[in-house]
């Protein structure tokens, strides 16, 4: 059964994230930032808290808004948070639990999508559920079928309303096999977040393996957890009664990390990504070197910087081991440098190359083709969704009035202003915030020119 409106749920949501830089560009970015914990692990891994008996604590936590909106929602389900034992950490005490109002709920759901993940905790704890209609970055329709065929099979009953999504399992939550049409990160972890605690056991297959899914499991694991990681992309749970609390250290942000290494190829700069590991950023490695850029990889990180002049690459982005869909934003900013032709084929999202109309207004030969490009065989499968940009380059960037869109769009607009001649507005910075900790003190301390103006 597909509930209407169920394809179509990122929601009008209202920003409150305006300010405005005036960038003024054409110097190198020189210098240390570290990363902290993934965002894309921390906000799970602060939902799992929701099915253990005891406290967890989550290490390496960022400074972000994504962070602040699953705190403020596990707090209005009655969850205490509070700073952990070491500055990063937080400590969440799940042992009283409460269901709570739409109003609350709503009010403190925010421009973000983990809400979805909320659903088999607050099942196996309360018997029930009301989810917001989604916010989340405005790239594509970023529909939650897989979400809620899954909580379907697990017994969910699963009723739209006008605001949301309202979930309820009378009769307790059971194990099921599920196939996903996809390898989504986020009903990959939907399954894994409600099976951990189904009775039997659950066959997930086509699941997603991102390195923060893989996290995912080890806090899960550290809970009391049987998962098991099978080959070909089946994960196979079996559901236990009861979860104790995790002490765990995150993942670092590989996205953060690649976003600096294409900010200092852009720049012609010298970053050293302080907390940067190589294993999970072997495929954008390669794509950095075969750009012209050169990264020396030590213990404690990765400097990154150009290693002679930059040449045009094809990248197709796809799920993991893949290109990330979020490293390409950055990545364009510095293929616009490059001598030759790029081609970007963007497979995971529909509507991701938005953020390439305002480097164009800067300067920069980008063409988007919203159907992808017929172009001979490809190591990613077409999907329907696939769209393509064609960056010719090397092109000079001037400066322009522009306005962030998303988060990653938002992240290469402030690199594409630092990048080009004059002083540029970048407005709507704030977005940024929900995927970048400390991020105009780490411009600062990378020698970025520019002041808040708005
Ligand atoms: C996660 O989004 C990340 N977000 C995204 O990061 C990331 O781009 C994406 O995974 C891919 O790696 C978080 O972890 C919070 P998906 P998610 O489900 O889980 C389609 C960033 O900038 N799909 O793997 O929402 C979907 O439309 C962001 O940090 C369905 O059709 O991504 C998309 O085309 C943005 N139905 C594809 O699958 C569904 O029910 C992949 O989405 C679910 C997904």
């Amino acid at each position: 059964m597909t509930l209407v409106g169920e394809t179509a749920t990122v929601a009008g949501k209202k920003s409150h994230e305006g300010e405005v830089l005036a960038i003024r560009g054409g110097r190198a970015l020189t210098g240390t930032v570290a990363v902290k914990g993934a965002k894309n692990l921390v906000t799970k891994a602060m939902v799992a808290a929701l099915l253990g008996e005891a406290p967890s604590v989550l290490r390496d936590v960022p400074d972000i808004s994504d962070v602040a909106v699953v705190r403020s929602l596990l707090e209005v389900h009655g969850v205490r948070v509070e700073e952990g034992p070491e500055s990063g950490s937080l400590r969440l005490d799940p042992s009283e639990v409460e269901s709570a109002h739409f109003e609350e709920i709503d009010a403190h759901a925010g421009a973000s999508r983990i809400p979805i993940l909320f659903c088999g905790p607050l099942l196996h704890r309360l018997g029930q559920a009301f989810i917001p209609d989604l916010g989340g970055c405005r790239i594509g329709d970023r529909p939650i079928d897989f979400h809620l065929d899954a909580l379907r099979k697990f017994g969910a009953i699963v009723e739209k309303q006008p605001n949301g999504i309202r979930l309820s399992a009378p009769h307790g939550l059971r194990g099921a096999n599920i196939h996903l049409p996809y390898p989504s990160v986020g009903a990959t972890e939907q399954v894994l977040l409600t099976a951990v605690r189904a009775q039997g056991t659950t066959e997930l297959r086509n699941a997603a393996i991102e390195p923060e899914i893989m996290d995912l499991i080890g806090v899960l694991q550290k809970m009391g957890a049987i998962i098991s990681y099978e080959p070909n992309r089946v994960i196979l749970i079996e559901g236990v009664r009861r979860l104790r609390g995790y002490d765990h250290r995150a993942i670092f942000d590989r996205n953060e990390a690649a976003s600096w290494a294409s900010a200092a190829l852009a720049t012609d700069g010298d970053i050293f990504v302080a907390g940067a590991e190589q294993q999970d950023m072997l495929t954008f490695l390669n794509v950095f070197r075969k750009v012209g850029g050169d990264f020396d990889i030590r213990e404690d990180g990765i400097r990154f910087g150009r290693g002679g002049a930059l040449r045009g690459v094809t990248v197709e982005t796809d799920v993991h081991p893949g290109f990330m869909t979020d490293w390409q934003q950055p990545l364009i900013v510095a293929l616009t440098q490059a001598q030759g032709r790029s081609i970007v084929h963007e497979t995971v999202y529909e509507n991701r190359f938005g953020f390439t109309q305002a480097l164009v207004k800067m300067g920069a030969s980008i063409a988007v083709y919203p159907n992808g490009l017929q172009d001979g065989p490809r190591r990613v499968p077409r999907r329907s969704l696939e769209q393509a940009a064609v960056i010719d380059g090397p092109t000079p960037l001037h400066a322009a009035d522009i306005t962030v869109p998303d988060l990653r769009g938002g992240y290469s607009h402030v690199i594409a202003a630092l990048t080009a001649d004059g002083e540029s507005t970048v407005r709507n910075i704030g977005i940024i915030r929900r995927g970048y900790a400390d991020f105009l003190d780490k411009l600062s301390g990378l020698g970025a020119d520019f002041d808040v103006i708005g």
